[in-house]
C-alpha cells in the first residue's frame, strides 16, 4: 500500500519540470516554420543563452534532439577520418567520446585518469606535447555518472596554447556553473535541456567559435541532421532546416528567464550551497562521497558510495516506494556501486535536498545502520548558512 501521492525527483536529469516551465509549453502552440513570432522567440533565446554562456564571438545553435545529438554533431562537424582527437576520460561520457571518434574515422587518443578526481591540465598539456598532431580534444565539464567536475577554463586554456580545437560537454553543468566560452576558448560547448536547466530532454544546445566554424567546413561532414552548417545563418534568413518544437523553446525561453530574474551569482551560490549541504549529509550519514574531495566534485550532482552490506537497487527502490523521492545509481563500471542525487536547478533547494537525505537517512535505518536523522537536518541546514 502506498500512503503518499506526491512524489520527488531528485536524479541528476531529467529532473522536477517547474510549474513555470510547464504552463509555459502548455500555451497554445504555432507553426514555427511560418509564424515570425517563433523566430523572434527564438532569437531571444539565442541571445539569453549568449549571454549565460559568455558566447558573443562564437554563435549559439538550438537544435531540436536531446543532448546525444550535440556530442555527435560535434564528432562528425569536427573530425575527419584520420585526425587524431585527444579524449579524456576520466569517467563514462568522457570515456564515450572515444566510441564516437572511432565511428567517424577519427583515432582517440585516450588519455586515462583517475576517475574520483577532476583531471589535471598539467596531464592534458603532456599529453599534447607527446601527441603534436593532435587537432582537437573532448572533455566533459561535468561527469555526471560520478559527479566529477573537471577544470574546463585551465584545459582550454592548454588546449588553446597549442591550437587544439576544443569540444566540451557541459550537458549537467550549463546553468548550474559558470561558464564563459568567448574568454575561455572554448570551441564547441554542448548544453541539454533536461539537467540544470529543468526542462523535458529534448534539445541540444551548441556553441560554435569561428575556428570551430572554420573546420566544420573544411570537414564538411555530409549528413543531413546532425549538419552544424545547415544552422549556420539560420537567424540572418529566418530559416530553420526543419521543424522546431514551439514547445521546448518556450519551455528554454522561461527557464532562462527564471535563471537571469534569480541572478547568475545567486544562482551559482544556491548550487554551491547545494553541494556543501550535500556533502554534509552524506558526513553526518557516515556515507562516502565518490569524489576524492568536494572540489573533484561538481555543485550540479552529489555521487556517493553504495555502504557495505546493502544492495543499490534494494536502497534506491526502498527511497522511491516508501518515501516517494527518486534518486539514481550510476553507469558503466559505477553501476551498482555508486548512488547519485542531483541538486540541478530547483533541485539546488534546502527543502528538496532535505527530503531527499532524509528519505535515504531513513532507508538506511531500516536496513539496519545506525543513523541519526537530525544530524542530516542539521548538515543540510549548515550547507544552506555557510
Ligand atoms: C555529461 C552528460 N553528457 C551527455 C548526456 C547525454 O544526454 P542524453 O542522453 O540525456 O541526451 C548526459 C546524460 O546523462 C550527461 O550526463
Amino acid at each position: 500500500m502506498r500512503l503518499y501521492t506526491d512524489t520527488l525527483i531528485m536524479t541528476p536529469g531529467p529532473t522536477e519540470v517547474p510549474e513555470r516551465i510547464r504552463l509555459a509549453m502548455a500555451r497554445r502552440t504555432t507553426n514555427p516554420d511560418l509564424d515570425p513570432g517563433f523566430m523572434d522567440l527564438y532569437r531571444g533565446v539565442v541571445s539569453k543563452l549568449s549571454k549565460l554562456l559568455g558566447a558573443s564571438r562564437s554563435s549559439v545553435l538550438v537544435m531540436l534532439g536531446e543532448a546525444m545529438l550535440g556530442l555527435e554533431a560535434s564528432i562528425a562537424n569536427l573530425v575527419r577520418r584520420g585526425d587524431k582527437v585527444l579524449v579524456v576520460a576520466n569517467g563514462v561520457f568522457g570515456e564515450g567520446f572515444a566510441d564516437l571518434v572511432r565511428m567517424y574515422g577519427g583515432e582517440p587518443v585516450v588519455l586515462e585518469s583517475d576517475w574520483r578526481k577532476s583531471i589535471d591540465p598539467g596531464d592534458v598539456e603532456r599529453a599534447l606535447e607527446r601527441n603534436p598532431e593532435v587537432e582537437v580534444l573532448t572533455l566533459v565539464h561535468c561527469d555526471t555518472p560520478s559527479a566529477i567536475l573537471n577544470p574546463l577554463r585551465e584545459v582550454a586554456k592548454v588546449a588553446r596554447e597549442r591550437g587544439v580545437l576544443t569540444i566540451v560537454d557541459a550537458v549537467s553543468s550549463v546553468g548550474g556553473v559558470p561558464v564563459d566560452v568567448d574568454g575561455w576558448g572554448v570551441d564547441v560547448l554542448i548544453g541539454g535541456s533536461q539537467k540544470v536547466l529543468n526542462m523535458p530532454s529534448g534539445l541540444t544546445i551548441l556553441t560554435i567559435s569561428p575556428g570551430a566554424w572554420e573546420r566544420a567546413e573544411r570537414v564538411n561532414y555530409k549528413g543531413f541532421y546532425l549538419d552544424i552548417k545547415l544552422w549556420r545563418n539560420v537567424l540572418e534568413e529566418g530559416v530553420f532546416p526543419y521543424t522546431h518544437s514551439d514547445p521546448l523553446v518556450r519551455a528554454l525561453d522561461e527557464s532562462l528567464n527564471m535563471l537571469f530574474e534569480e541572478g547568475l551569482e545567486n544562482v551559482y551560490a544556491r548550487h554551491e550551497a547545494a553541494r556543501r549541504a550535500s556533502w554534509k549529509a552524506l558526513e553526518a550519514l557516515g556515507l562516502e562521497p565518490y569524489p576524492k574531495t568536494l572540489e573533484d566534485s561538481s555543485p550540479t550532482v552529489t555521487a556517493f558510495l553504495v555502504p557495505e552490506g546493502v544492495s543499490e537497487a534494494e536502497l534506491r527502490r526502498r527511497v522511491w516506494e516508501k518515501y516517494g523521492v527518486m534518486i539514481a545509481g550510476s553507469w558503466g563500471k559505477l553501476e551498482g556501486k555508486v548512488l547519485r542525487v542531483g541538486h540541478m536547478g530547483v533541485q539546488a533547494s534546502r527543502n528538496y535536498l532535505l527530503l531527499a537525505f532524509t528519505s535515504l537517512a531513513r532507508s538506511l535505518q531500516e536496513a539496519g545502520f545506525k543513523v541519526d536523522v537530525g544530524s542530516v537536518v542539521n548538515a543540510i541546514d549548515e550547507g544552506f548558512k555557510s
